[in-house]
């Protein structure tokens, strides 16, 4: 039996799991993670690459930004489009100076790592966390499985940041918190593609088709997006239908679409998780584990990272001056910024995807909140700020 102790247990490799351990022990504050993946898959997993401005910020107080800055790009703005007119909004004009970066999530992944591992941080790969015990004590543990071996990590905390299918969610008592979920009636077939992208700033466009997305990863990488239907699949979805569809959906007179050999299609459904409670006495969750928006707007990492920036306060504060304060108020500082971006997510996915027939009631209302982006200041400025993402500040009551 391994047996390992350390002040803050983490369940999960991911952007969350990663980032808490190195912003801990900035503070002194020592921490053990374990994963059930190896270092190969988390560092090729295929997710959205939109860095908000907190999460720059973080990255930078924290010295992590620096492959994030040289590889990275900066957008100022954003195309939205409705039925082949597009319009801008533009960020920084809108929202003191606020942008967003597009840097793949995996990157992200790879620098956290790279860092934590340079500063012999403990990181057990291939490790399943079978069982979160005695988090209602002062001494709870994890107990997982390494080559067949059993361990069992015994520490302050426990952080679960292990996702959506994770053993953090599951061990939550059931009656501490109650659950709201929403399944929309489309999905995203998402396609990474040899060829420079079309457009300097993502496009998100409305069409009696269905939804699209252009967005980037490189000057040689496009990504890009379709609606299709919950029971599609790749299979029904030649590179030709693919560069068709999307040429027909994002097209705008004057515009053309740049078509490349793709190299990664895949399915991503649309759904909404909430739970009302984040924490159950020394077990706090964060990310997917505690929240799922939909991928329209980019929040998911974000979101993650802004949850790790209320855990770091709390234990710092629990460690350095002794205050349960900040732990015990965990839940409510969290949940007040993730209903925001639920609530965004929410917009600009049922803005831009077909929702049922083309002209009904519902395809004039998303109709009258496009024109009214075209004349309001204030609408456009509302939706720039929850876009680069609304500083910590605006949440604190
Ligand atoms: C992406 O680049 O994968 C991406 C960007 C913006 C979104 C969703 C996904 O809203």
């Amino acid at each position: 039996m391994i047996k390992i102790n350390t002040q803050v247990g983490i369940v999960g490799a991911g952007p969350s799991g990663l980032l808490l351990a190195n912003w801990l022990k900035k503070y002194g504050i020592s921490s053990v993670i374990i994963e059930l993946r190896s270092r190969e898959y988390l560092e090729g997993r295929v997710r959205a690459g939109l860095v908000e401005q907190n999460t720059k910020d973080i990255l930078k107080q924290l010295g992590l930004d620096a492959r994030m800055n040289k590889e990275g790009v900066v957008h100022d703005g954003v195309y939205l489009s409705f039925e082949e007119e597009r319009i801008r909004i533009p960020f920084a004009e809108l929202t003191d100076g606020r942008t967003i970066s597009i840097y793949g999530q995996q990157e992200i992944t790879k620098d956290l790592i790279d860092a934590w591992l340079q500063d012999n941080g403990a990181l057990h790969f291939e490790t399943k966390a079978t069982k979160i015990v005695d988090f209602d004590t002062k001494c709870p543990k994890i107990h997982f499985e390494k080559d067949g071996e059993e361990g069992v990590l015994e520490c302050d905390f426990v952080a679960a940041c292990d996702g959506f299918h994770g053993i953090g969610r599951k061990t939550l008592p059931k009656k501490s918190f109650q659950s709201y979920d929403r399944t929309y009636p489309y999905s995203w077939l998402g396609i990474l593609a040899n060829v420079a992208p079309s457009t300097d700033e993502l496009i998100y466009s409305y069409h009696k088709n269905g939804f699209a997305l252009h967005s980037l990863r490189s000057e040689k990488v496009s990504r890009l997006y379709v609606q299709v239907d919950n029971d599609d699949s790749v299979d029904n979805w030649s590179d030709d239908r693919i560069w068709s569809e999307l040429s027909v959906r994002l097209g705008t007179p004057g515009w053309e679409l740049k078509e490349g050999p793709i190299f990664e299609k895949g399915i991503t459904p649309m759904r909404s998780h909430m739970i009302d409670n984040l924490r159950s006495g020394r077990l706090l969750l964060a990310g997917d584990a505690a929240h799922i928006v939909p991928p329209t707007g980019g929040k998911g990492m974000n979101l993650a990272i802004a949850d790790v920036k209320h855990m770091v306060d709390a234990f710092v504060a629990f460690y350095k001056s002794n205050s349960e304060i900040l732990l015990d108020k965990y839940t409510d500082d969290a949940l007040r910024r993730i209903w925001r971006a639920q609530d965004f997510s929410n917009f600009m996915t049922t803005l831009f995807h077909k929702q049922d027939a083309h002209g009904s009631f519902t395809y004039r209302l998303q109709k009258a909140k496009f024109d009214y982006l075209k004349v309001s200041k204030a609408y456009r400025t509302t939706l720039a700020e929850n876009y680069v993402g609304l500083p910590f500040e605006s949440f604190e009551i």
